[in-house]
């Protein structure tokens, strides 16, 4: 018999027979086949259930995996990134230490300019060899689905560039990916004093070929005190949804910009980041069907306080978990750090948090159809644990490689 068996499991992870995006309480339901069997055809999750009632032709099945008692989990679904990207800026990290803030750093023309710079001299190959080293690493991690956005380039050159950069790695890469024009990451140093000459730019001669050659699937701005306001959000984004690329948010990061009400009334698939909330903008995202993506490594990394997952969750908002991998405030995409970090700093029980970075994560990238549990039916993109006692010691023993095999679309790449 073709295929796969996977025999002694000791928790199969998030089994579901439908997928709908899980709202408040129901993150912590993480429905689970304890001392289980899985079994994967060609690319697809085929069948599964428990030890003790395996059908006895699955002995023949051409591989055998035995876990001996490791976890099977879908795959980590990352449903934010900037993973094309060129160079890294540990310099701006040494500053960070000495005491300057992000928005210093950025007013010094350091931060996302830093990058834009750096991206504007590298060639196509280039970006692409570094971003794919990027996916093997987080694939190898654990990460079977990842959205990139653009937003380092600024010109039209240079955003095609990183468009076509995304492109070319979703052709190549073995993971699922979603792209996301981000334009309106800030104003580049030509446009300074000249924001409505730049809103145009992206609106007039981006966005068009964007469209024509159907180089994104989404649309995010960083609304944002010193980026874009609420206002230009709206127009950008509406701008974009002509071309039929719905709106994916970077909100309520550094300061309470407004972003996540807007997100809301355009409808946007999310609003991430959520660092600075009050109880206005949780009880408009929980009473809405935008997700709310979690970036705890950022918050992390640039010393802020954590998100207010707890709240978010008790208000009845759907929260997906991501780690925003990008050279500025997560030079990380490990998402089972992500994982630690939100059960660890933020309090989101162990089952909220791999709801949120499976199939929470999926369909912030509105790939749920296809990934981000075990369904029978969806793609064979499954992580491979070490033996561990139960689902809580992932998080828990947050600095140990646990994960040992990664599968995606039914072939193993580590
Ligand atoms: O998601 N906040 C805006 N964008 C990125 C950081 C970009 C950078 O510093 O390079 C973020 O944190
Ligand atoms: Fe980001």
């Amino acid at each position: 018999m073709p295929g796969t068996i996977f025999t002694n499991i000791r928790i199969l992870v998030n089994t579901r027979t439908e997928s709908h995006l899980l709202y408040g309480k129901e993150l912590a339901e993480l429905p689970s086949i304890q001392n289980g069997w899985l079994l994967v055809e060609d690319d697809t999750i085929a069948a599964y259930g428990s030890m003790d009632n395996m059908p006895s032709s699955y002995n023949s099945v051409k591989e055998m995996v035995d876990a001996k008692g490791g976890l099977v989990l879908p795959a980590w679904c990352d449903s934010h990134t900037h993973i094309v990207f060129a160079g890294s800026r540990e310099n701006e990290f040494v500053d960070k230490i000495r005491g300057l803030s992000y928005a210093e750093i950025a007013a010094r023309g350091g931060g996302i300019l830093n990058s834009a710079g750096k991206l504007r001299e590298a060639s196509e190959d280039e970006l692409f060899n570094q971003a794919w080293q990027r996916l093997d690493e987080i694939s190898k991690q654990g990460t079977g689905a990842v959205e990139i956005k653009s937003g380092y380039g600024l010109t039209v050159e240079s955003e095609l560039k990183m468009l076509r950069v995304i492109k070319k790695l979703r052709e190549k890469s073995p993971l699922s990916i979603k792209s996301t024009f981000l334009g309106a990451h800030t104003y580049p140093p030509e446009f300074r004093e000249n924001h409505q000459g730049y809103i145009d730019l992206i609106i007039n001669e981006m966005l068009p070929v964007i469209g024509r050659e159907k180089l994104a699937d989404y649309i995010d701005v960083f609304c944002e005190t010193g980026f874009f306001s609420p206002e230009e959000t709206a127009t950008i984004c509406r701008a974009g949804m002509e071309y039929g690329l719905k709106p994916k948010i970077h909100a309520n990061q550094l300061n309470l910009s407004g972003g996540t009400q807007v997100g809301v009334a355009l409808g946007a698939v999310s609003v991430d980041h959520l660092e600075t909330m009050d109880d206005y903008a949780i009880k408009t995202l929980a009473a809405s069907k935008t997700i709310g993506t979690l970036l705890p490594t950022a918050a992390f990394f640039l010393r802020m306080g954590f998100q207010p997952a707890r709240q978010l969750i008790d208000a009845g908002c759907a929260i997906a978990l991501a780690s925003d991998f990008n050279p500025g405030s997560s030079p990380s995409g490990n998402m089972n750090l992500v994982l630690a970090m939100s059960c660890i700093q933020m309090r989101m029980l162990p089952e909220e948090a791999i709801n949120a970075a499976t199939i929470n994560g999926a369909f912030a990238m509105e790939l749920s159809q296809e990934l981000g549990s075990i369904t029978v039916g969806k793609k064979a993109n499954l992580l491979l644990t070490r033996s561990v006692p139960s689902i809580s010691y992932l998080p828990y023993a947050f600095g140990s490689p646990l994960v040992s095999r990664v599968m995606l679309g039914g072939n193993w790449i580590s």
